[in-house]
C-alpha cells in the first residue's frame, strides 16, 4: 500500500512536518506558534476574543523567532472580527484557521490576499459546505480534543470526511506521538493538528500549574463542560469543572445566560487557567491524550520524535 505525505498545501507553506500545532485561545502564543514554525511545523496563534492590537503584537511575537509562515485562528464569533481580519492582512499572514462560526463571508477577500483558508469541522456536513465555498483544506477534528468539540470521535469522522471531500483533509484530536499520525494517515488524512501536546512544551507559555496538569493527568482525568448550554469543551477534571458540570445540570430549568454572559465564562476561566494556573476558577482546557503526555519537551524535539516514529511506522 502506498501512503501519500506529500500535503500540497504544506509543500507551499515550505513545512518540513505534516504536522499543524492547532491555534489555542490565550494558550497559543505568538512565541509559541513562532516556535513550531521554525523547528518545520506550522504554528498557529489562538486569539479568541482577543482585540486586533493584541492580535498584532502576537503576529509581531511570532516574527520574532521565525521567519517561516505561520497562521492565526480566528475566533468568528468575537465582535472585533473586522478589525482582526484587517491586522491579518496588513501584517501579511498566510494561513488563516477559524473555530467556531462560519468563515465564508470573508474567504474571498482572504484569497484576494492569497492568504490559505483552513476551518475546523466537527462532521461531514461542514466540511462538505467548506469546501463547496472554497477553503484549501479542513481540519476534522474529533471529540478527544480539549477545547471546543463536536460529537464524533476522530476515528469515526477522518475517513468520513476523506471520503467526502477532494480537498486535503487534517486530523486533529487525541494525537501526540507518531503512532496517532500514523493512524490519521491510514485513515486518509493528510496531516496532523495537535493541541494538547504542545501546552506541554517548553516555548508554551501557559502557567507551570497548567503544563504540570497535563503531565499529570491519567487517561480518565478530562470531562466535558457545557453539554447542556450546547458549548461543548473538553477541560481537564478539577474541583471548578466538577462543579461546573453538576451546576449545569441544577440550572437546565433556567433562562440561558446571555452571550456576554457565556464569553465571561468561557474567556474568563481560560485566561485564569492560562495566566495565572487557577485552579480553583480556572478551565484547564486539554484533549483526553494528556494521560499519554508525561513530559514538557521542546517543541523541536516533539514535532522530531513525533514523525520520525510516524514515518518509521508508515514504511
Ligand atoms: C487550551 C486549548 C485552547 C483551544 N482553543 C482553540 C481555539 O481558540 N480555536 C480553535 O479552533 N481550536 C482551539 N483548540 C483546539 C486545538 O486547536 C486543537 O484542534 C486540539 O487541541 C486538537 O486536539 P488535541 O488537544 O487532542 O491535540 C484549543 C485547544 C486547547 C487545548
Amino acid at each position: 500500500m502506498s501512503v501519500k505525505l506529500n500535503n500540497p498545501l504544506f509543500e507551499k507553506l515550505g513545512m518540513k512536518y505534516p504536522i499543524i500545532q492547532g491555534g489555542m485561545a490565550w494558550a497559543g502564543t505568538g512565541h509559541l506558534a513562532g516556535a513550531v514554525s521554525e523547528a518545520g511545523g506550522l504554528g498557529i496563534i489562538g486569539t479568541g476574543y482577543w482585540k486586533a492590537d493584541k492580535v498584532r503584537e502576537e503576529i509581531r511575537r511570532a516574527r520574532q523567532v521565525t521567519d517561516k509562515p505561520f497562521g492565526v485562528n480566528v475566533m468568528l464569533l468575537s465582535r472585533h472580527i473586522r478589525e482582526v481580519f484587517d491586522v491579518i492582512i496588513e501584517e501579511g499572514v498566510q494561513v488563516v484557521a477559524t473555530g467556531a462560526g462560519d468563515p465564508s463571508p470573508f474567504i474571498e477577500e482572504l484569497h484576494s490576499h492569497g492568504i490559505l483558508v483552513i476551518p475546523v469541522v466537527p462532521s461531514v456536513g461542514l466540511a462538505k459546505m467548506m469546501e463547496k465555498k472554497g477553503v484549501d483544506a479542513v481540519v476534522a477534528e474529533g471529540m478527544e480534543s480539549g477545547g471546543h468539540i463536536g460529537m464524533l470521535t476522530t476515528m469515526t469522522l477522518v475517513p468520513q470526511v476523506v471520503d467526502a471531500l477532494n480537498i486535503p483533509v487534517i486530523a486533529a484530536g487525541g494525537i501526540a506521538d507518531g503512532r496517532g499520525v500514523a493512524a490519521a494517515f491510514m485513515l486518509g488524512a493528510s496531516g496532523v493538528q495537535m493541541g494538547t501536546r504542545f501546552l506541554a512544551s517548553a516555548e508554551s507559555e501557559v502557567h507551570e500549574n497548567f503544563k504540570n496538569a497535563v503531565v499529570k493527568a491519567k487517561d480518565i482525568d478530562t470531562l466535558v463542560t457545557g453539554e447542556l448550554l450546547g458549548n461543548r469543551a473538553r477541560v481537564l477534571k478539577t474541583k471548578m469543572s466538577k462543579n461546573f458540570v453538576k451546576q449545569e445540570r441544577i440550572e437546565i430549568t433556567k433562562p440561558k445566560p446571555d452571550a456576554d454572559a457565556i464569553e465571561e465564562l468561557e474567556n474568563g476561566s481560560l485566561r485564569r487557567a492560562v495566566l495565572d494556573g487557577d485552579k480553583e476558577n480556572g478551565a484547564f482546557m486539554a484533549g483526553q491524550i494528556s494521560g499519554m503526555i508525561h513530559e514538557i519537551k521542546p517543541v523541536a524535539e516533539i514535532l522530531e520524535d513525533v514523525w520520525s516514529q510516524a514515518e518509521d511506522l508508515l514504511k
